[in-house]
């Protein structure tokens, strides 16, 4: 249930005027409410207390530090996919014996980095990934806990491009190889098995897929404990949220009559008779469930532009700045923050950005916006910033984040010199110097030279 409604025709944010957050910090400007990542947070630990669960939350959706400190001050660790999100970690005080770390493309570097920092579990995608932990450990003199993710071949409902759990996707091991891998296992002698891992893929709103691909890896799960000891099953993230009806989704009451979706009470109610028999530790991936509806993006109209065909909103906020529409064709809520009637008329709200998929609504059917008004694009907390970029030199936008009546940033707008940060006209002068650590480069760490035994 999130915590931004109208009062009278005020936008608020928790117990902030949104016109006032956008006069203070600027558009475009993304807005989070804390009430609303602790809401969301607490609703699935409650759905989910049965089994005694260890959330991680996904990182990717959203790595402001302030939110991961939020979140890892109540105790959520973290489902991590880079070196550069152990890193955020790390800097928000989030604890590395609760997160694990997946991903089908882990450098040798990374995995040393996690290893050194105390990583809970790898998320092991493949034979050669674990040939090469394995390796990486052996060289540590470390032994590194593996969790091995299983592809249930389940389709499920949502956008082809974050589909993960079907035979063709490159994410995760099908059943056949997992029972092969299990005969070899005892030949790695620097991994053991922790756990095993699925995620079937993003913005599912029905229960069924998340069911069935349980029901199909209940069975090496069981293997996994009674053969190797492992001790944890990792269920994944991908639990969808209400994009059309994001407004309406913060009212009470709202997420109860959902009876079809797999709002957090649902997913339990048909998983838990599943997962608790296996007593093992539960864990799940959330992201987009616990920030997609808590963050909004304000924008600000800058002309509009009618034309015979068609009528043009242009905002100052563009594909840079929330790039899903114009990836995924996807559909966000957009909303005046102050309401002052009139009829509605039908506009595509389009940004500045030199591209004809930069529109962030196509044809819809909106209350009236003219030049300097503010608008709202709801559902943007997940997915939103984290892909944000600067394509066409546009500088990222500010992060504030609102709890009850206070507020503060949690990212500066960034300037026109934080664009060219890094850059240099003459040859060689911006390449920083080699620190083996910390800048994330993976320079010259390469496996072959892991195999070798070398030092870079
Ligand atoms: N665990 C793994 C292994 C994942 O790959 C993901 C998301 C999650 C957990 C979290 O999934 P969630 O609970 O947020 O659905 N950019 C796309 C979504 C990409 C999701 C990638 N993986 C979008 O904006 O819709």
């Amino acid at each position: 249930m999130h915590r931004f409604r109208y009062q009278g025709d005020s936008l608020f944010v928790e117990e902030v005027n949104a016109a006032s957050l956008a006069e203070q910090y600027g558009t475009p400007l993304y807005v989070y409410s804390a009430g609303t990542v602790v809401d969301h947070y607490e609703r699935l630990l409650l759905s989910l207390r049965e089994l005694n669960p260890l959330v991680c939350y996904a990182v990717k959706a959203n790595s402001n530090l302030a939110l991961l400190r939020l979140l890892a001050s109540r105790g959520c660790g973290f489902d991590l996919v880079s070196g550069g999100e152990l890193y955020r970690i790390l800097r928000a005080g989030g604890d590395p014996a609760r997160s694990t770390f997946a991903g089908v493309g882990k450098t040798a570097r990374e995995m040393e980095e996690a290893l050194e920092a105390g990583i809970y579990s790898f998320v092991v995608e493949g034979r050669e990934e674990l040939e090469a932990i394995d390796r990486v450990a052996a060289r540590l003199g470390k032994r590194a806990p593996v969790a091995l993710r299983v592809n249930p071949d389940v389709g499920a409902k949502t956008h082809a491009k974050v589909k993960t759990g079907v035979a063709e996707s490159k994410f995760g091991i099908s059943a056949e190889e997992i029972e092969a891998l299990y005969r070899e296992l005892p030949r790695f002698c620097h991994v053991s098995l922790r756990g095993i891992q699925i995620h079937i893929g993003s913005q599912i709103r029905d229960v069924e897929p998340f069911e069935e691909a349980v029901r199909r890896v209940i069975p090496l799960v069981e293997i996994a404990r009674d053969r190797f000891g492992a001790e944890f099953f990792d269920i994944g993230g991908g639990l969808g949220i209400a994009y059309e009806e994001a407004l309406q989704s913060g009212d009470p009451g709202w997420w109860e009559n959902k009876a079809q979706w797999a709002t957090p009470a649902h997913y339990a109610e048909r998983l838990l008779p599943l997962l608790g028999p296996l007593g093992l530790r539960i864990v799940v991936e959330p992201g987009r469930l616990l920030v997609g509806n808590a963050g909004i993006l304000l924008t600000r109209v800058l002309f509009r532009k009618d034309r015979p065909q068609k009528k043009f909103v242009i905002v100052d906020a563009g594909m840079n700045d929330l790039i899903r529409p114009a990836l995924y064709g996807s559909f966000h809520q957009i909303v005046p923050v102050t309401r002052r009637g009139g009829e509605l008329f039908e506009a595509d709200v389009v940004g500045p950005v030199c591209e004809s998929g930069d529109c962030f609504a196509a044809s819809r059917r909106m209350a009236p916006a003219e030049p300097g008004d503010l608008l709202a694009i709801f559902s943007a907390g997940a997915y939103g910033f984290s892909m944000a970029s600067q394509y066409n030199s546009r500088p990222r936008p500010a992060e504030v984040l609102v709890e009850g009546a206070n507020h503060r940033l949690i990212r500066r707008r960034e300037s026109y010199e934080d664009l060219v940060r890094g850059e240099a006209i003459d040859e060689g002068a911006a390449a920083p110097e080699f620190s083996g650590r910390a800048d994330g480069a993976n320079k010259g760490l390469t496996l072959d030279r892991v195999n070798r035994k070398e030092k870079p």
